[in-house]
């Protein structure tokens, strides 16, 4: 039986906020981690922030890296100017008696995400927020599965740290792919990453998450999708009750789509956190459309990722297929 239970905030809180750069630092190929502080009121809505959420960024007064910062590829698309803000996730939340701290994991893979590598502490930035419903935790769940590809990190790493906060007594699992090593977006060594599940990584060791990792071509944790990698699992765990089990992901669409049918076959509940290309992220502009089935009917219907989501519920969701 499928859950509803996704998390929908009240609009009460969300607003427009300026927050203080504390740090900017480059991971490692295009992956820099920000932390951000929010104060006044701002920290007072970011405290209620839930993993899944988003924000929407302003990087229009931003300037361009030095051009030998920029990857030949980008030189010329960086040059465009930035009207939109662009949509960011929190991959860490933390509320405080004076400031919310926040940290904005990101990829620099365009012309806003280039820009904001050029921050430096004290910095300031704008942020609408907080948007869209986050992850939600039904009741009676005890083994939490948290899917990952690639990029999708960041809310699933917020989920991990509130589900040791708020459920101490859940069990959770990560399965992390990526298609190389170079693509993992975390902080280590990626040669120490084993084939096995166990503490390895270290973005969710921290909370006692042991994790699987896969990818394409086997440079870290095991050869192979992680889908795959999950469903051997689940097909392991013959003690395992599917009702008492939700999967949370992440990910590339194609990523999502398969989880989403394994978690189906199995009839294990599944939240997906989708993405679309947003304009206002606010249900304004209609550019972020997720056609998703009407309960009981063959009809489909189009919700807003930005607002309806970006979380769903998997089986309301029809995948767009690639290739
Ligand atoms: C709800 C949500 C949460 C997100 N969270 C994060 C995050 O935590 N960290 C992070 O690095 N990125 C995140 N993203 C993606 C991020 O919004 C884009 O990478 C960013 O807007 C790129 O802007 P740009 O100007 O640098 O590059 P652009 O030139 O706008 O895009 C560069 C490339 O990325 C693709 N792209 C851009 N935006 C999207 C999108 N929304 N969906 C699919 N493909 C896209 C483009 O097609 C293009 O190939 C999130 C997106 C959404 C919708
Ligand atoms: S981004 Fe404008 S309606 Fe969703």
């Amino acid at each position: 039986m499928q859950s509803s239970i996704i998390h929908h905030p009240s609009s009460m809180n969300k607003g427009a906020f300026t927050a203080t750069v504390v740090s900017n630092r480059r991971l490692h190929e295009c992956f820099w981690s920000m932390d951000l502080a929010f104060t006044g009121a701002g920290a007072r809505a970011f405290a209620g922030f839930r993993p899944g959420q988003f924000v929407q960024v302003d990087v229009s007064s931003l300037g361009l890296p030095a051009e030998h910062m920029i990857p030949p590829y980008l030189r010329d698309a960086a040059k465009r100017n930035i009207l939109l803000r662009r949509p960011f996730s929190f991959a860490d939340v933390t509320a405080g008696p004076d400031k919310t701290t926040a940290e904005l994991l990101y990829c620099a893979l365009g012309p806003a995400s280039l820009r904001l590598t050029t921050l430096t502490g004290d910095d300031a930035l704008s942020f609408l927020g907080p948007l869209g419903n986050g992850f939600g935790v039904p009741q009676g769940k005890k083994l939490a599965l948290l899917v990952v590809g690639g990029m999708g990190a960041p809310p699933i790493r917020c989920l991990a740290k509130l589900l040791r906060a708020e459920h101490p007594d859940m069990e959770a699992i990560a399965f992390v792919g990526a298609k190389t090593a170079d693509l993992l977006p975390f902080e280590g060594r990626f040669d120490e990453i084993s084939e096995g599940i166990d503490l390895s990584l270290p973005a969710f060791a921290r909370f006692g998450i042991p994790s699987a990792v896969t990818t394409d071509d086997g440079s870290a944790g095991r050869r192979g999708f992680i889908t795959d990698r999950l469903a051997h699992w689940l097909d392991e765990q013959h003690d395992r009750s599917p009702p008492e089990t939700i999967i949370y992901a992440c990910g590339p669409e194609a990523m999502l789509a398969a989880t989403a049918r394994l978690a189906a076959q199995r009839n294990i509940d599944c939240q997906v956190s989708m993405e679309r290309r947003m304009g206002c992220g606010i249900g304004v502009c209609q550019s972020c459309a997720v056609e998703c089935r009407v309960e009981g009917s063959t009809e489909t219907i189009y919700k807003l990722c930005c607002q309806d989501g970006p979380v769903f519920n998997a089986r309301s969701v029809v995948f767009v297929e690639h290739g």
